[in-house]
């Protein structure tokens, strides 16, 4: 299988200025999941930064065990392996750090005015139009390598979007009109994650929690959170030091989330 002229490595390197992420890039055609490859290539002793770019998944997975769809052509899904020196505490900071790269790349590349919505999603005009998939690989308490997986739908028309989640997403060329060029997508994710990661590493998590404050789709909105079998609303109210979400139940307490789905409620819901 021959991968598309317009994410052949050559082309996203071109354009690529990045430290750490995107070297070395591997761009394949087709594979199960991207996350999974990396994870393996992480076992194998590959470096920090090396990230792999599919054209197609024919597992791609998304959070809580959902699929993620990824059709050919149309997509961008790659996962990066990092090597940080932290406790799993401190992991969902890499993903809120990698939907600000996802953001950032997109107000770069088209006029859009994307939102990081809590805790992995980054949509435009309230529709889901990318997701992150962070996983760990840990030894004893410690964690040995991370995975972070990014999908974000580019070029999909409505029809390429699955039925189930058409309601709630959208793609970039939907919102912006034209089609994007997922070469120069995919260098500014690189290149963006890149200086978010080195603010990152030197614990400057002040500086990503601030942005986190000012692109985020959730933070004084109503929501309503799904743990387990329940669901309840708060308000939500603030990222703490860790990057979990603190909300304000209808009681008035304070609580903390570090995973879970939280859906932000539309002023018709009451
Ligand atoms: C979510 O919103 O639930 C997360 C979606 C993450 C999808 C990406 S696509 C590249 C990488 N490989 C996978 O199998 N999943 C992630």
């Amino acid at each position: 299988m021959i991968v598309p002229a317009d994410i052949a490595p050559e082309r996203i390197q071109a354009r690529l200025h990045s430290r750490v992420i995107g070297r070395p890039l591997e761009v394949l055609a087709e594979v199960g999941s991207t996350n999974d490859f990396v994870m393996a290539e992480g076992h194998r002793g590959s470096p920090e930064g090396f990230a792999v770019l599919a054209d197609r998944q024919t597992a791609g997975r998304g959070r809580l065990g959902r699929a993620w769809a990824s059709p050919p052509g149309v997509g961008l899904y790659t996962s990066i392996l990092l090597r940080p020196h932290l406790p799993p505490i401190q992991t969902p900071l890499i993903t809120l750090a990698a939907g600000l790269a996802v953001a950032g790349a997109i107000r770069e590349v088209t006029e859009l005015d994307p939102r990081v919505k809590w805790p992995n999603d980054v949509l435009v005009d309230g529709r889901k139009v990318a997701g992150i998939l962070t996983e760990l690989a840990t030894v004893g308490s410690s964690v040995g390598h991370v995975v972070v997986g990014i999908g974000i739908n580019v070029n999909q028309d409505w029809q390429d979007l699955p039925e189930g989640v058409r309601q709630g997403a959208t793609s970039l060329r939907l919102a912006a009109g034209r089609v994007i060029g997922r070469a120069d997508l995919a260098a500014a994710v690189y290149a963006s994650f890149d200086q978010w990661y080195q603010v990152f590493s030197e614990g400057r998590t002040e500086a990503i929690l601030d942005r986190g404050r000012e692109w985020s789709a959730t933070l004084g909105k109503p929501v309503e959170v799904s743990e387990g079998e329940g669901t309840w609303r708060a308000l939500a109210v603030d990222l703490d030091a860790y990057g979990a979400l603190l909300v304000r139940d209808e009681a008035g307490d304070l609580r903390r989330l570090v995973a879970g789905e939280v859906r932000v409620r539309t002023s018709g819901e009451g």
